[in-house]
């Protein structure tokens, strides 16, 4: 069997986010989300993290794990607008410490879907204050850890928040609003540039390492649902250069572009990016909605396309390896350092999982052979947890958690992903070589 190897200094961990694991996050908008029973099950106690994480992480350890990225939860630090908590503060230097004690490279989420409550009825990310806000706890945030954090990711997945929150409407703070969603989109670029900045200069003054400051970009690889149809195809190159290239573009060149619509230049989002954190999942297909908006951007078929263009997640989601290369030759064109911030499978099939992490990894190795430089894999997610308005249901985890007792048993996926964090060397047969290359193959039921 064939054997590819991963530079040694490669990163090699997984991924959390404190609302989806730490349990009775009582102040952030999910909650009260939750306690108005806009989605189908509440987070709870969720996995108990908050107290367990010394446990969790001695886990990652074990499984060879060199790094691991959590978020902090913003709601706990600043409970009221402007007050400090001092035991979240002193909860997350504990956590730092755990994580430096178990060999664990901190990687920071600083903003993943969560806002303090006060925020929200503020109008959140709406409301152009929200940029200070953001900045105020950043600084104090960095004032406070900085010295202990090398990576910084600013905002996760930005544009999947403006979708469900502001598009779908499905995650708080549930509206259908697309003029909003655009100013959400530009506030979110505004504060990503500043908390660039705050994190830099705050390292300069105390005489820090650089750091290295970049936001988790979900990168959907897009087909047309018909390759033979211009309108297909055209809809699906605006889904892609709205979803895919917006935020990139607009930290890289200062442009915000909003296909077929406008252009703005905004001097202070230039050169805010250190690296791109790519969470990879699946390919979606795109068929031709119309030509106003918002249907210009498409409708997604994935779910109507033949189970024979690949096995798909226990949440309906093609798993497509090959996507995750294309995105990474995609985002090479933006010349910026690549961390893989999360790719992950929820599924009830075990073998399943690990099948999914081999061929992906094959995937970047792949890119890499092409020059492109990724710094690290970090797997979504160290455990099973609360996927927002899925609930529980979905298992995404390396360990299995038991809802009931809080029990952790590590999964035969998670020993064998660990094989190659240990040795940086992953074993491919015939089977992770073969491209499946059917996109062109691909028509509607
Ligand atoms: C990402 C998100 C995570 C997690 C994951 C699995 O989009 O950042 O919080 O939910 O998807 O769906």
């Amino acid at each position: 069997m064939p054997v590819i190897r991963f530079p040694e200094k490669f990163l090699w961990g997984s991924t959390t986010s404190a609302h989806q694991v730490e349990g009775g996050n009582t102040l952030n908008d999910w909650w009260e989300f939750e306690e108005k029973g806009r989605v189908k099950e509440r987070s709870g106690e969720a996995c108990q993290h908050y107290e367990r994480f010394e446990d969790d992480f001695k886990i990652a350890k074990s499984l060879h794990h060199n790094a691991h990225r959590f978020s902090l939860e913003w709601s706990r630090i600043e409970p009221k607008e402007g007050q400090w908590s001092e035991s979240a503060l002193l909860h997350y230097r504990d956590v730092f410490q755990a994580l430096r004690e178990n060999g664990l490279e901190p990687i920071v989420t600083l903003h993943h879907f969560t806002n303090p409550i006060w925020l929200a009825h503020r109008g959140g990310w709406e409301n152009r204050a929200v940029v200070e806000h953001f900045s105020r706890y950043v600084r104090y945030i960095v004032d406070f850890f900085g010295k202990e954090v090398r990576y910084w990711v600013t905002l996760n997945e930005p544009l999947v928040y403006v979708y469900q929150g502001y598009i779908a409407g499905i995650w708080p703070p549930g509206v259908k609003n697309f003029e909003k969603a655009l100013r959400v989109i530009r506030h979110q670029l505004l504060a990503h540039a500043r908390a660039y900045r705050i994190i830099h200069t705050v390292a300069q003054y105390n005489g820090w390492p650089k750091p290295f400051v970049g936001f988790a970009k979900n990168f959907i690889t897009f087909y047309p649902c018909s390759p033979r149809s211009l309108a297909d195809r055209l809809s699906r190159w605006v889904r892609h250069t709205f979803f895919n290239q917006l935020y990139l573009k607009a930290l890289t060149t200062g442009k915000l572009f909003y296909p077929g619509l406008f252009f703005e230049k905004h001097p202070e989002l230039e050169k805010t990016l250190d690296f791109v954190g790519i969470n990879y999942y699946t390919r979606d297909f795109v068929h031709f909605g119309g030509l106003s908006l918002p249907e210009i951007f498409g409708n997604i078929c994935s779910l109507e396309h033949h189970a024979s263009i690949g096995p798909r997640n226990s949440l309906g989601w093609e798993i497509y390896p090959e996507g995750l290369y294309e995105a990474l030759r995609e985002i090479s064109r933006f010349r910026l350092p690549v961390l893989i911030t999360e790719n992950g499978i929820c599924t009830e099939q075990d073998e399943g999982r690990w099948a999914f992490i081999r061929s992906h990894l094959f995937q970047i190795h792949r890119a890499m052979e092409e020059g492109i430089s990724v710094w690290g894999y970090l797997h979504w997610s160290l455990l099973d947890n609360f996927e927002w308005a899925e609930g529980f249901k979905p298992r995404f985890g390396l360990m299995e958690v038991d809802y009931k007792t809080q029990r952790r048993t590590i999964r035969p996926s998670a020993k064998k992903y660990a094989e190659v964090c240990h040795t940086g060397e992953l074993h491919v047969d015939d089977k992770t070589y073969t491209s499946r290359r059917t996109s062109s193959q691909c028509e509607r039921m």
